[in-house]
């Protein structure tokens, strides 16, 4: 039917074909109203196909771009700790793995609300002990959960996390690389769970205003800002690497949660003990040497204040170079190096301000306990474990606050 249509027919006529056409010309031709109807009608299918393709689609694949605050440098925990009374606490922690397939409830609410840890006795009066900062019983950190999101439930249960009375914080590395950023970040937000920015959120955030064409965030350090230089891991806007492809399809209230976490955090009195334990043997210790507690993702130059760390630094480092150790690499086999929290508790011993640095970011190292350090990636994204570390005060119950002792435990899931 379209060889004869003279409308479609691009050949050029011959002449036995000059009368057909004529003919065909007569019978098929549109009135000039209806033809300039359908061009209309064409053009209007062209731009809203063009439309959809360009302004709909993106619109609805690509969420709203939001401003990015500057970036908090160093911040305090703001809760301390209330000294419990009773030492049963940690003898009954749920132990089995089998607990697993119970996760796919979604009330979240309800079930951290739920977890009561049963056996702690407070103190009667509320006043007694702590300043005008609100007390939590527990202090919980967890290493690099690279969106694993089972096991960061799993890992919640195993420690018995309630969310009125424990304050949790993460140090770092909670996204990319396992199969469930969005609802780890999800998660963590909706709870209003604490955070430490780690690399991978700061390469994050490069790859959201690189895409969106924002400006990067500053620090803040006290009072005044410091800019740092965005030219590292940003990846061009048409690429497929995984962060890119992440930073792109985080929501508002995504990039806000990540927005927030801060660089460096003060955590106030934490423990301190003697020797470096084995990680094997040790999981669990008791002592009433307390010393200010620091979390960081990366590491710490021991040869700076915490306004002077250069935040990249504090993202990246593994390892401190010799003969100075006064500049960091995240390379661990880089010539004359050796781990930052090597070098970080040889100076904490000789020194009286002597902090104790809780970070992630050293899979490699894995779980790092020494008497001023605490590593805790423990590579769940390379199918090992995922570990809390978990903190809180005891005191008996004929004591004041000078009898407290200072507790610290290891739980961990696999992953
Ligand atoms: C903040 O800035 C003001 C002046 O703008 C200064 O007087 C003050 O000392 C600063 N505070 C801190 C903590 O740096
Ligand atoms: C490290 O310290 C040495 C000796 O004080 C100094 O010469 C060098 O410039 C320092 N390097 C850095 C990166 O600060």
């Amino acid at each position: 039917m379209s060889e004869t249509n003279p409308l479609l027919n691009k050949r050029s006529p011959r002449e036995e074909d000059i009368y057909e056409y004529e003919e065909y010309d007569e019978e098929l031709s549109l009135s000039p109203g209806v033809k300039y109807t359908l061009y209309g009608l064409a053009g209007f299918l062209c731009v809203g196909i063009l439309y959809v393709f360009t302004v709909f689609l993106p619109a609805y694949f690509i969420p709203e771009a939001v401003e990015l605050d500057d970036i908090v440098k160093i911040s305090d925990l703001g809760v301390e700790l209330k000294p419990l009374v009773s030492t049963v606490m940690f003898n009954d922690v749920v132990d089995s793995d089998d607990f697993v397939d119970e996760l796919d409830s979604d009330d979240f609410d309800d079930e951290l609300d739920m977890l009561e840890a049963d056996h702690i006795t407070h103190y009667e009066d509320e006043n007694a002990v702590g300043g005008s900062k609100n007390t939590v019983e527990r202090l919980i950190m967890i290493g690099d959960i690279h969106g694993h999101y089972i096991e960061l439930r799993h890992l919640l249960r195993k420690v018995k996390y309630n969310k009125k009375k424990d304050y949790l914080l993460v140090l770092g590395d909670f996204v990319s690389k396992g199969p469930d950023s969005q609802k780890v970040i999800e998660f963590l937000d909706k709870n209003n769970i604490d955070c430490i920015l780690g690399n991978h959120e700061f390469y994050i955030l490069q790859n959201y205003v690189k895409f969106h064409g924002l400006k990067f965030p500053d620090f803040i350090v006290g009072n005044s800002t410091e800019s740092i230089p965005l030219d590292i891991h940003v990846s061009d806007a048409f690429n497929d690497d995984p962060e890119f492809l992440l930073a792109k399809k985080l929501q508002p209230e995504h990039i806000r949660y990540i927005n927030k976490c801060s660089l460096i955090k003060k955590l106030g009195q934490v423990p301190v003990y003697s020797k470096k334990k084995s990680s094997g043997i040790f999981k669990h210790i008791t002592t009433t040497k307390s010393s200010p507690g620091i979390a960081v993702h990366g590491g710490l130059r021991w040869d700076l204040s915490l306004e002077d760390q250069n935040p990249i630094e504090a993202l990246e480092m593994r390892s401190l170079v010799g003969p100075y150790f006064n500049r960091s690499t995240d390379d661990p086999h880089e010539q004359f190096s050796v781990s930052w929290s090597k070098v970080w508790n040889k100076k904490q011993k000789r020194s009286s301000t002597s902090s104790v640095v809780y970070y992630g970011h050293d899979a490699r190292r894995g779980l790092n306990l020494k008497p001023y350090s605490r590593g805790l990636d423990t590579g769940c994204d390379r199918g090992e474990q995922l570990s809390a570390l978990v903190i809180w005060n005891e005191a008996d119950a004929t004591g004041g606050i000078d009898q407290i002792v200072y507790k610290e435990k290891v739980v961990q899931v696999m992953c």
